[in-house]
């Protein structure tokens, strides 16, 4: 298969894309510090907050026919809930991963089986929220729920789902959380080469379950 992820330089990104190498698929991975990775990848140094950088991700791809999956999982939290922390969240969060998903509809159109996967949290769910706070973060991950539903609406060939990796050992989750990346990916993995059409817009955690909006 042919691979596109976002925010491969750590994390679950990185153990997303190391286990598609590992299964012999071609990866492309984007990130703003360079990681090499065993296999068939092609790594572009990219700020996805830079308006510029969809259009060097799509000059990348240029000898790929098709694209059969897309992961949109780079993405920010920590930012705080000042003006700054709200847009930082909304760009990367939520209008990065649907201006990339609409520059590819194209290369994903060629596959015979193409998926999105947005990597999203339960933080955005309305239903789970019981604690507060998070402003930012929480209301960019909903915002990418909403366009995700949208994309599977419009687009009636392309099956694309958001998904909470659950509350993974990163950078981001910190040290306290209970799930390593190794299980975090691994589950992903299971979860996207399960998918098919009837699940496009559809909300899945790591394990597969289906969560409430
Ligand atoms: N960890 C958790 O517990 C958890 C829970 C729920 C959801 N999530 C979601 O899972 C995804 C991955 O999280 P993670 O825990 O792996 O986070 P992480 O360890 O902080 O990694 C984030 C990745 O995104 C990339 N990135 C950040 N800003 C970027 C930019 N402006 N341009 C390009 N790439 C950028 C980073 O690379 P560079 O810094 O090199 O650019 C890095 O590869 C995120 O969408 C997050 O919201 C995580």
């Amino acid at each position: 298969m042919n691979v596109v992820i976002t925010g491969v330089s750590r994390g679950i990104g990185m153990e997303l894309a190391r286990l598609a190498l590992d299964k012999g698929h071609k990866v492309l991975g984007v990130a703003r510090k360079s990681v090499q990775l065993a296999g068939d990848f092609t790594f572009i140094e990219a700020d996805l907050m830079d308006e510029r950088a969809i259009d060097r991700v799509v000059k990348a791809l240029n000898g790929w026919d098709r694209v059969d999956v897309l992961i949109n999982n780079a993405g920010v939290a920590r930012q705080g809930d000042s003006r700054e922390g709200f847009l930082a969240c909304f760009e990367l969060n939520s209008i990065v991963p649907f201006l990339l998903t609409k520059a590819l509809l194209p290369l994903l159109k060629n596959s015979k089986s193409p998926k999105v996967v947005n990597v999203s949290s339960l933080m955005g769910s309305i239903t789970d929220n019981n604690s507060g706070g998070t402003y930012a973060y929480r209301a960019s991950k909903a915002a990418l729920n909403i366009i995700n539903k949208s994309m599977a609406c419009d687009n009636d060939w392309l099956t694309t789902v958001v998904v909470h990796p659950g509350w993974v050992k990163t950078d981001m989750g910190g040290p306290e959380a209970p799930i390593e990346v190794a299980e975090s990916g691994a589950g992903l993995w299971n979860v996207i080469d399960s998918l098919n059409r009837t699940d496009s817009g559809h909300f899945y955690d790591f394990r597969g379950k289906e969560l409430p909006w």
